[in-house]
């Protein structure tokens, strides 16, 4: 297994369409999703998509914290997802990304979803999510298609280095 390069804000590989997967259970589909987990672990990320190791495929990762237990780390590989919101309803939150190292935004995601994807072998996985790990899925989907969270803003001055947003945004909210 191995530790891979994460690609940052402006590098062309993060607004590319990734392709579908077509062949499951190959050697390089398994090798791919070690990789990734590992790399998601090391950087400590909820979440990765393949675009950000540079590979225009449709793979995510993710961990889900609500379900997590203490110190014991549960990823779970998700190849063409897809998502549709339950409802309309909505929430804003904070966000980062490992692809824009130290910043935060506040973005707007829908608050209840159900999505559907493969695992490593092809058997699809189906599953409602709420919150944050609804949030987290959204966010890897987005990839897949060449979007980032910073063109998903709830309001366009929210976004900043997480010091400045905890101190100036976070720290602002609480006193209200
Ligand atoms: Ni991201």
């Amino acid at each position: 297994m191995s530790i891979l390069k994460i690609a940052k804000l402006g590098h062309p590989v993060l607004l590319r369409k990734g392709t579908k997967i077509d062949n499951f259970a190959t050697d390089s589909l398994k090798r791919t999703i070690y990789d990734m987990s590992e790399t998601m672990i090391d950087y400590n990320g909820i979440g990765l998509a393949a675009p950000q190791v540079h590979l225009s495929k449709r793979i995510i990762i993710f961990r889900n914290p609500d379900i997590e237990e203490k110190e014991k780390i549960q990823i779970t590989p998700l190849v063409n997802p897809v998502f549709k919101p339950l409802g309309d309803e909505t929430e804003d939150d904070w966000e980062g990304c490992l692809s824009i190292p130290g910043m935060q935004g506040l973005v707007r995601r829908y608050k209840k979803i159900s999505y559907y994807g493969f695992d490593i072998d092809g058997n699809k996985i189906e599953n409602i999510a709420e919150g944050l790990h609804a949030r987290v899925i959204q966010h890897e989907i987005d990839h897949l298609d060449g979007i980032l969270y910073t063109s998903r803003l709830s309001d366009d001055k929210a976004f900043g280095f997480e010091k400045e947003i905890v101190e100036f945004w976070k720290n602002e909210q609480q006193r209200k």
